[in-house]
């Protein structure tokens, strides 16, 4: 790997997901353009998309960058539909839907991002399921009346997302190893609730681990957001972990980048293999 003359690594980027949860464009863009070339997506959740429309994700990727919309859209299976199109239209290349929202749901979903076409410049758009958000603990979801246990019911809305044709899932690391026994390649796992083991906080994510260990777990995409856009170097944090990252994937087996499913916007060829470790399960702090 070589570096540019700005600091910034040639090669394959980290499977590490940015996201740039800030309240306007400003700081997003500034951010996205310093972490041009170190990512694999950055992540415009509801606070940005809320504040600044689908402008901001024309913004990313007129500047490069592939983008993951977390909308974590639930409402009846036409109102989805016609959202989803609307951010393939805006150029989102992922973008997330409530798993809970039901099979119909998300097939609509599917047809959605089938149908948002009509726009030459908008690439394919990948759905992932939200199963229980890293938030979540056992007590808050039997708050919500799930009386099951939590593990349970991250593998049976993972199993509804594989079923209606999504192409993965969004989950806590501790669930990855489980889900990627039953989930192999080219279905998605992609997990936030990471944290460096050089980050000590972890802010309000109820189930935490470090980037090694989710990759290890199976992960394929890393989201983080607070370990790097409250960094008093956002750039360096990055970095470093994504160099996390890429060691895990060396561990696992899947050699830097092979195993690494970075954006695909021409909808053709595998995601790559990887050998899948054990995983701990390993909990910062
Ligand atoms: O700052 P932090 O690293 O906790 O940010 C995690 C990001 O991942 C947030 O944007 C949050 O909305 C998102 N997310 C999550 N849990 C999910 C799905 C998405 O924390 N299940």
């Amino acid at each position: 790997m070589s570096r540019e003359r700005d600091g910034r690594e040639t090669g394959p980027a980290p499977p590490l997901v940015v996201a740039l949860d800030f309240a306007e464009a400003g700081p997003a863009l500034d951010l996205a353009r310093r972490l041009l070339g170190r990512v694999a997506y950055v992540k415009v959740g509801l606070e940005l998309f809320t504040s600044e429309g689908p402008d901001i994700v024309r913004s990313l990727r007129d500047m490069g960058h592939e983008v993951f919309l977390d909308l974590k859209l639930h409402d009846i299976p036409n109102t989805v539909a016609r959202a989803v199109a609307a951010a393939r239209r805006a150029g989102a290349g992922l973008l997330t839907v409530h798993a809970i929202g039901g099979r119909a749901m998300l097939e609509a979903a599917l047809e959605g991002a089938e149908g948002g076409a009509d726009d030459a410049a908008a690439g394919p758009l990948r759905l992932l399921g939200v199963t229980v958000l890293t938030s979540m603990d056992q007590a808050a979801l039997a708050a919500t009346g799930v009386a099951g246990h939590l593990d349970d019911q991250v593998v049976r809305l993972a199993a509804l997302a594989a079923e209606a044709g999504l192409a993965g899932v969004v989950a806590s690391p501790h669930e990855a190893a489980q889900l990627r026994s039953s989930h192999p390649p080219p279905f998605l796992i992609v997990t936030p609730g990471v944290r460096p083991a050089w980050q000590a906080q972890s802010h309000d994510q109820a189930r935490v681990t470090t980037p090694r260990r989710a990759i290890l777990a199976g992960a394929d995409l890393v989201v983080v957001g607070r370990p790097v856009t409250e960094a008093p170097d956002p750039v360096e944090a990055a970095e470093r972990i994504g160099r996390e990252l890429f060691s895990g994937l060396a561990e696992r087996g899947g050699p830097g980048g092979k195993g690494t499913p970075g954006p695909r916007r021409s909808g053709s060829g595998e995601e790559g293999h990887v050998v899948y470790g054990a995983h701990e399960g390993e909990v910062v702090p």
